[in-house]
């Protein structure tokens, strides 16, 4: 069987519906390259990279060895003040010299979250170090997704994300998600002086992987430099390779103020996340005598994470895993865009990076909302192991180190299906694979998945 033999569970799973989810549980219990296997010995072929985080693969003994080494000599030790571990400067300095910001200064976390919120703090205490304290707004995009903690709330694209929490940061204002004109006319609505940066994510991930439109990031990183904004590329899904290049900031030259990173920083060996800060960013922080920025984490620099990120770092660099997702990409849209002929599918996107979306037709998932549950149900029977983004979007977004011929079988498992669910594939001329507005994934609040359509006849959980 697909799930666990509990009858029911005290895990509390994140997003997750756990009137579905509680004792329909789907155990991971290994994995291998790009497969995991199932407690049940199941195999299947990570498409998702786990979320976004598995880059060079499951089962890594490079890594174990460097936490094991790590712990058997120091675990971890406080970074407050001026204490330091020595794995934690070791990778600080590496970090630096991979940004493509000038005397990168790194600041570490111990994850996305932490990483945008440390990203809020740090840029309104800029401001304020700057004697231009009222520069507190921030600008996001719709559907972006910056994590979970009450700044990223605050933040987040996506509306389902926000409700229900009181009173989230009020100097937030979210605009539309392609539109660089919307970006000048809400600066200049709010006064340029009240504006402290935009956050963008330079290709959106959970919120439904679509790539920037031509020339988007250019324009935007335009109109927040020509008014003093601060420009912040959430890199925590493309930072380390994902899209082809070390960053999406190098990839379309963005010159951010602040890199946010984690998940493909340890490739999710252990929780870690960095803040990567342009030099003239630290600088107010740095050189401030008297002045302590209280703000830090227990787990800031932990010793043993940045052992196995420094692995991971190796790994990366060693197997050339970023010119592989170069390689990678083209076949990725090649593989999936004849998907486009099927007639329950809206769109194809894929050719940016190690990343796709198959994009079920919003009326058939309004007919039946079980139909994308169902469809992670056919996968699964298949041995494809992703979630349904909310919109009926299939997520693929594998370990760099997946193989063609996995690739090719994600796509068919996918062909199949959906033919298993009734739709029609027709040879009609090819659309063109691209990157699309979308709308998004479980972070969106997800299927009605206390649908007792679906209860009855899927795995409920298609979403984390
Ligand atoms: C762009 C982006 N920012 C922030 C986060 C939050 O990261 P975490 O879940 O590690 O807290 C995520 C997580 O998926 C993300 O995709």
């Amino acid at each position: 069987m697909l799930v666990s033999n509990r009858a029911s569970t005290t895990f509390w799973h994140p997003f997750a519906d756990m009137s579905a989810v509680n004792g329909h549980e789907l155990v991971v219990a290994s994995g291998q390259g790009a497969r995991v296997r199932t407690q049940d010995g199941r195999e299947y072929i990570d498409a998702s990279a786990a979320l976004w985080f598995n880059n060079v693969g499951h089962g890594r003994r490079e890594l174990a060895d460097a936490a094991a080494a790590q712990m058997m000599t120091l675990a971890a030790y406080s970074n407050f003040g001026d204490q330091a571990t020595e794995p934690t400067l070791r990778l600080s300095d590496r970090l630096s010299a991979l940004s493509p910001q000038e005397d990168c200064k790194v600041f570490f976390t111990s994850g996305g979250s932490d990483a945008v919120d440390t990203a809020v703090k740090m840029v309104r205490r800029y401001w304020w170090l700057k004697g231009q304290p009222d520069r507190t707004w921030i600008i996001t995009r719709n559907r972006a997704y910056h994590g979970m903690h009450m700044a990223g709330t605050a933040l987040a694209g996506i509306p389902a994300n926000r409700d229900g929490h009181g009173d989230l940061d009020s100097r937030v204002r979210n605009i539309q998600w392609d539109s660089a004109a919307e970006l000048a006319a809400v600066i200049d609505e709010l006064g340029a002086e009240k504006v402290g940066a935009f956050f963008c994510e330079p290709v959106i991930g959970a919120g439904g992987i679509y790539a920037p439109p031509p020339g988007y990031l250019d324009e935007v990183r335009g109109i927040c430099r020509d008014r003093g904004v601060l420009f912040v590329a959430d890199e925590v899904i493309t930072g380390y390779g994902r899209v082809g290049s070390m960053f999406a900031s190098t990839r379309w030259a963005l010159d951010p103020d602040l890199i946010l990173t984690a998940k493909g920083l340890t490739s999710g060996y252990l929780p870690m996340g960095a803040v990567l800060v342009a030099g003239r960013i630290a600088e107010p922080f740095w050189n401030s005598p008297g002045v302590m920025w209280r703000h830090g984490y227990t787990y800031s620099g932990h010793a043993t994470a940045a052992a196995v990120a420094m692995a991971n770092l190796d790994v990366l660099e060693r197997e050339r895993l970023v010119e592989r997702v170069v390689e990678l990409q083209p076949v990725v849209a090649r593989l999936l865009q004849p998907l486009s002929q099927h007639d329950a599918v809206h769109e194809v996107r894929a050719g940016v990076g190690l990343l796709g979306a198959v994009q079920v037709k919003p009326d058939v998932i309004a007919a039946d909302p079980t139909f994308g549950p169902r469809l992670i149900g056919q996968l699964r029977e298949r041995g494809v192991l992703t979630r349904m983004l909310a919109d009926g979007s299939v997520q693929v977004s594998p370990p760099f180190v997946i193989g063609e011929d996995d690739l090719a079988s994600i796509a068919g498992a996918i062909d199949e299906a959906l033919a298993a669910l009734g739709s029609i594939r027709r040879a009609r001329p090819m659309l063109d694979v691209n990157l699309l507005p979308d709308q998004t994934s479980d972070e969106a609040g997800g299927f009605g998945s206390s649908d007792d359509r679906l209860l009855a006849d899927v795995p409920p959980h298609h979403g984390g």
